[in-house]
């Protein structure tokens, strides 16, 4: 049984994917700081409370997984807040180091002791949950999309490094996706632009090719695909999953 890891598994997005994950037939830990989350996970689900953030505790995360899984065959490293919805001129520091914080030193942490586990192996998929702020911009989202760029180029140099040793990196950029996190995204846009929560998310509707949000099923889908032998050739890409972005700020 492939063994897979998910950061930030017990809640929206990242447990849809685990559930995707345990379904498709892998033996799936999730991780995450929302303990009661994690003590619901659905049976068959292992959970373990860790801020991804924090080297003491992800190094203890990955010494458990060596100890009793014995390697690692998928890491989705997918943790990740929203930060603070500020104008330039009024960013607080805290918060934007915070934002990078969980975003990017996470998703190097995560790759940092997935490599250890899966270069021995001489195989490994590693999928990073970027954004299409990773792609374009986001006005008063700047520690945000700062975070969600620089993890597709810690993408870019991971699958370099790690290509020759048969590990594949890839990014998922899922645009908006219908959950309660993108409710209070659009509540802080909405506040920050003086408009209403409901103009806001039809202007993100609006803003796609295909005229709505996604689902986190659709971001689970890409995930497998990418973790699937069907994409061995597959690296180095950052995947959008967003109903084609044709105006990033409506
Ligand atoms: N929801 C969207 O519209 C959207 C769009 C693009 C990208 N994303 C990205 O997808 C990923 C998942 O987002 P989501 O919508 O599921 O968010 P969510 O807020 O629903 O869930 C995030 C999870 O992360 C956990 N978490 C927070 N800080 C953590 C930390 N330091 N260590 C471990 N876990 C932590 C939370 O407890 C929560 O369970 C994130 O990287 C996010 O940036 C989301």
């Amino acid at each position: 049984m492939k063994r897979c890891l998910i950061t930030a598994g017990a809640n929206g997005i990242g447990l849809v994917m685990a559930k995707a994950f345990a379904d498709a037939g892998y033996r799936v830990w999730v991780t995450d700081v929302d303990a009661s989350a994690v003590a619901a996970l659905p049976a068959g689900i292992r959970g373990t409370v860790c801020d991804t953030s924090s080297e003491p505790a992800m190094e203890l995360l990955f010494s458990e997984i060596a100890a009793d899984w014995g390697g690692l065959d998928v890491l989705c490293a997918n943790a990740g807040i929203k930060g603070p919805t500020a104008a330039i001129e009024d960013m607080p520091l805290e918060g934007w180091h915070q934002c990078l914080g969980v975003n990017l030193d996470g998703a190097m942490l995560a790759a940092k002791h997935g490599a250890r586990l899966m270069k021995p192996a001489g195989r490994g998929v590693m999928i990073f949950t970027s954004s299409t702020a990773g792609i374009y911009g986001v006005p008063y989202r700047a520690p945000y999309v700062a975070a969600k760029w620089a993890v597709i180029g810690l993408m870019k140099t991971v699958a370099m490094e790690l290509g020759p040793f048969g590990i594949r990196a890839n990014a998922i950029c899922p645009g908006s996706v219908n959950g309660p996190r993108i409710d209070r995204v659009i509540e802080a846009e909405a506040e920050a632009k003086g408009m209403t929560p409901e103009a806001v998310r039809q202007g993100y509707a609006s803003g796609t090719a295909l005229k709505r949000l996604s689902d986190p099923e659709d971001v689970a889908h890409m995930a497998l695909f990418l973790a699937s032998d069907g994409a061995r050739m597959v690296s180095g890409q950052a995947l959008t999953v967003d109903g084609f972005t044709i105006n990033p700020d409506p």
